[in-house]
């Protein structure tokens, strides 16, 4: 990195974000989320409402079609009645005409069946081929069907004999009676793939603002740090200052220089290397244990086969880490047992990381919500840590992070998954 000059050093410009009130901010980023999850549950709401009373009124229409057909087919009835109670020289042209419009304008199929006569039929569809016999056969079947689906109308015809005229219901009548179902099904699909469409629009501008924020920050921190680096050397530079003090502002810098690096990397694609998992992990904790109160313990429960690796960025990785550490120290107050255990289960393609806490653990519904952006239970939180954690973790690694197991007053356990990478053999040359 390039020092600039103390006396040169330019005008530390502060980001406006930085500016606003982290309260605000915070809440406004926990509102936004709430806000989301009114709408979506509003507009399931809507559609439950439309799609229930489509189907009563499908129902009601449905109801009133079916009267109406049990009319035609009565009305069918009379007129058969009539026909077979005349003298024979009668001239039956025009009323007949009149009763099989009645069955033939709603396409019902009827069947009607008396002692002497072939049964007579109507509106019943046969394939373009069939025999005398396939009819007949076909007849019997629908007249079982029509048995079990309407009461057949009685017709008298005369010397205390009935006739009987069976029915199903009109094609029309069949489809209106399904049309609510299919109606429901395409509403609940549409809907489906507009919440996906609209999440994934949602999902991508989301992660714009964060690339954009990172990449901001990284920015306006380079400055203040080549400035910073040069006071560094100037301090050394002079034999009246004590080099102890020059060695600790030192190591402040370096540590700021890591946030950098890590803005910058979650700024742009990061790149991965095949690293290995203990080595890394083992290492941040010792530092990190230098970095909490002494009566915080880390343990760590290393059961990785040696050469056991996964794909990295260890900047961030160690953020993740650090992330999930630091707030189970929060959550101890100061006091208890962190325990880091490293496996990699037989015939599994997965490295688990388990971070288990003695802390202050957490209840259901706040497990919940953790990962939400700016949910915070502590009074100077951002709610972030576990935001950001989440997304290196799965968005950056195609791992996954979430609570294993959390029990208010005894603890709790963060699981991260990361896909393994068999370390690369290495073919001796002959
Ligand atoms: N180990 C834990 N035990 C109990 N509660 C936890 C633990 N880890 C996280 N939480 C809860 O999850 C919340 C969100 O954590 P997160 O790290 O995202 O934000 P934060 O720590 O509040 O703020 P910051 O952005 O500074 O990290 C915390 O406020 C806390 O209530
Ligand atoms: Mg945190």
């Amino acid at each position: 990195m390039i020092a600039e000059t103390p006396k040169n050093k330019p005008r530390f410009r502060l980001h406006p974000v930085a500016l606003l009130n982290s309260d605000r901010l915070r809440r406004s980023l926990v509102e936004t989320y709430e806000r989301k999850g009114n709408f979506k549950y509003f507009i399931g709401v809507v559609l439950l409402i439309l799609s229930i009373a489509s189907l009563f009124y499908t129902n009601d229409l449905v109801d009133k079609l079916e009267e109406r057909e049990e009319r035609e087919v009565r009305l069918y009835g009379e007129g058969l009645r009539y026909i077979v109670n005349s003298p024979d020289d009668e001239n039956f042209t025009v009323i007949m005409g009149v009763i099989q419009d009645a069955v033939t304008f709603y396409q019902i199929p009827v069947i009607y069946v008396d002692e002497n006569n072939f049964p007579i039929h109507r509106n019943i569809n046969f394939p373009k081929n069939a025999s005398l016999r396939d009819k007949e056969r076909i007849i019997e079947a629908q007249l079982v069907k029509m048995k079990s689906e309407h009461i057949p109308v009685p017709v008298q015809i005369g010397e205390g004999k009935t006739g009987y005229i069976y029915y199903s219901n009109s094609f029309l009548l069949t489809q209106l009676r399904y049309y609510p179902f299919v109606q429901l099904t395409v509403m609940l699909l549409i809907g489906y793939l507009a919440y996906l469409a609209f999440s994934a629009a949602r999902k991508a501008e989301q992660n714009r603002v964060w690339v954009g924020l990172a990449k901001e920050t990284a920015h306006q921190l380079g400055t203040p740090l080549s400035s910073l680096m040069a006071w560094v050397e100037y301090f050394r530079s002079d034999p009246n200052i004590d080099s102890s003090i020059a060695d600790e502002i030192e190591k402040d810098v370096v540590r700021l220089e890591m946030i950098t690096t890590r803005f910058s990397n979650i700024g742009s694609v990061p790149t991965l290397k095949q690293e290995s998992v203990s080595t890394i992990v083992t290492s941040f904790i010792t530092y990190l244990q230098k970095r909490v109160s002494s009566k915080v313990h880390f343990f760590i429960h290393d059961q990785l086969s040696e050469g056991q690796t996964a794909l990295l960025n260890k900047n961030l990785f160690e953020w993740v880490v650090e992330n999930i550490c630091k707030n189970a120290v929060d959550a101890m107050s100061g006091i208890g047992e962190i325990h880091v255990t490293l496996q990699a289960p037989p015939n599994s393609k997965q490295i688990l990381i388990d971070i288990q806490d003695t802390g202050k653990g957490m209840t259901k519904a706040n497990a919940n919500k953790i990962f939400n952006p700016g949910f915070s239970t502590k009074k100077r939180g951002w709610g972030l840590g576990l935001t950001l954690a989440k997304r290196i973790i799965e968005d950056y690694h195609g791992g996954k992070l979430f609570v294993k197991s959390s029990e208010v007053g005894k603890g709790t356990t963060f699981r991260i998954l990361i896909p393994a990478k068999i370390a690369e053999e290495v073919i001796p040359e002959d």
